[in-house]
């Protein structure tokens, strides 16, 4: 069976193609013939993860699912949430001659500064179009916000996010304990259960 990723992460594709077995053939957005590109202009990780879900749907006429993601500080009111790729980016930019994940912490820091309650979450959400109904799969992971960025592993904003119940930050964990414990893991295997149903 084919379905198609709405992504252009090669390094996604792999893993989570892996996980589903030869039964299903996973596409990229490499693998289509669609150059436009995709909108995500709501406010909330489940609308855009549907909005992208639909959208390459409907433009390949594939069963597909589309993933978003956000870092959700509890102090912040859920900050900087479906704005994390850009959050040093939006209303007055700031840190415009960092590199944007670097700028993206120096923000989050910065907005912390005074803060002492650091809980916080990421969140994965996943909507798959299958036959023309949509399924929806949420994956958390709670932690805490560091005062200081620390690891080099990893991508975003994992030098200072702490999961809960381990030492150390997602940048100086091993990738590959990362990936089995992490919000997008429990998203994709949530809609790993519901495909091989299928
Ligand atoms: P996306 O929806 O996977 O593109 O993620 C949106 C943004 O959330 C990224 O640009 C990162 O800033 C942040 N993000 C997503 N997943 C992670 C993660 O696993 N670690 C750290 N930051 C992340």
């Amino acid at each position: 069976m084919e379905i198609v990723f709405a992504t252009n992460n090669r390094h996604k594709l792999e893993e989570i193609g892996a996980l589903l077995g030869k039964r299903f053939r996973l596409l990229g957005l490499q693998d289509l013939d669609i150059s436009t590109e995709i909108p995500e202009d709501h406010n909330t990780l489940k609308e855009n993860a549907s909005q992208k879900a639909w959208f390459i749907y409907q433009a390949s006429g594939r069963n597909c699912f589309a993933d978003d993601t956000g870092l959700e500080v509890h102090a912040l009111g859920g900050a900087p949430g479906v704005f994390s790729a850009r959050y040093a980016r939006i209303g007055h930019p700031t840190f415009p001659e960092m590199e944007p994940a670097a700028g993206n912490i120096r923000k989050l820091l910065l907005e912390m500064e005074k803060i002492e309650q650091r809980a916080a979450c990421f969140r994965t959400v996943i909507s798959l179009v299958w036959n023309g109904k949509e399924h929806q799969f949420e994956g958390v992971m709670s932690g805490t916000i560091t005062r200081e960025p620390s690891g080099t592993k990893g991508f975003g904003y994992d030098p200072v996010f702490r999961p809960e119940g381990y030492e150390l930050t997602f940048a100086e964990m091993d990738l590959s304990l990362k990936n089995q414990i992490s919000h997008r893991a429990l998203a994709v295997e949530k809609l790993i259960d519901f495909l091989m149903q299928m």
